[in-house]
């Protein structure tokens, strides 16, 4: 660490922005962006403007200065980690001025979120730095919501998936778990629709894509599903057979 970023005495707001529905966002995290000197918003090489900015431009009251950060759609960590280390030089820059910086994420941020490896080189590269994280609400609490699909009652225990190529552990979570969320969806889509239906859970499943935007799409049949499009930005709610044999419909019957 070099000697200046010793004396870094500015603040950066790690802010969930919840799902993409602008009201979503806590009155807390609202503060901290309207505070916020400089508002650092990541998105994809493929993106034009970040999903994020354009969420919380609807609803952050006075003009506000606004980074974009790129961070590529690769799973190559040393490709990723360079411009982890480069957004965190940049907004290490802004905090050594003494500036309040935020820095904003879809839903949670300690949810599958790029936040998560920012924050960890960022202290490690400049461990005197003083962060906030502000929770945000997570795309499947939205998505849950949207559906009246309930998530968990009683006794019953639920598990949260990425979907990979593989679709590694999804099965085992069917056995174990009575409810299943399926994250990061995107192209794996038909793949899991399949395994759905051959696990006879097609029934029991729900889509959600893009909650809390004005394309929002909630699909029950999801075996009827053919757009390869619906994957993106998309989760996947299942309730596990346990809960058939109790007789109770998960979809709010
Ligand atoms: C990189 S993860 C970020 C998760 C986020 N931190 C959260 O707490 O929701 C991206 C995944 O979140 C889900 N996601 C994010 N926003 C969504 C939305 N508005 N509707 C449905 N799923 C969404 C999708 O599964 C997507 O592939």
């Amino acid at each position: 660490m070099r000697d200046d970023y010793k004396k870094i005495t500015g603040r950066l707001y790690g802010v969930g922005i919840g799902p993409g529905d602008p009201k979503l966002l806590t009155l807390k995290a609202k503060d901290a962006l309207e505070k916020a000197d400089i508002i650092f918003a990541p998105k994809g090489t493929d993106e034009g403007i970040s999903v994020a900015r354009r969420i919380i431009e609807q609803v952050i009251e006075g003009k506000k200065t606004y980074s974009e950060l790129t961070f590529p759609m690769t799973k190559d960590k040393a490709v990723l980690k360079k411009y982890w280390k480069k957004a965190g030089r940049r907004i290490a820059g802004e905090l050594k001025k003494g500036k309040e910086a935020a820095f904003v994420t879809l839903g949670d941020p300690f949810i599958y979120s790029t936040y998560i490896y920012l924050l960890k080189i960022l202290k490690q590269d400049f461990p005197n730095i003083d962060v906030e994280t502000i929770p945000g609400i997570s795309a499947f609490n939205a998505a849950a919501s949207r559906a009246g699909f309930s998530l968990l009652e009683g006794k019953e225990k639920m598990a949260v998936l990425p979907v990979s190529e593989t679709l590694e552990g999804i099965e085992e979570a069917l056995k174990d778990f009575d409810t299943v969320v399926l994250m990061k969806v995107g192209t794996k889509l038909q793949k899991v629709i399949h395994l759905l239906k051959q696990k006879g859970l097609a029934q029991n499943a729900v889509l959600v894509s893009r909650a809390g935007h004005p394309n929002e799409k909630i699909i029950r049949n999801i075996a009827s599903i053919k757009d390869k499009e619906l994957g993106y930005l998309s989760v996947i709610l299942v309730k596990s057979p346990r809960l058939q044999t109790r007789g109770v419909s998960p979809q709010g019957g």
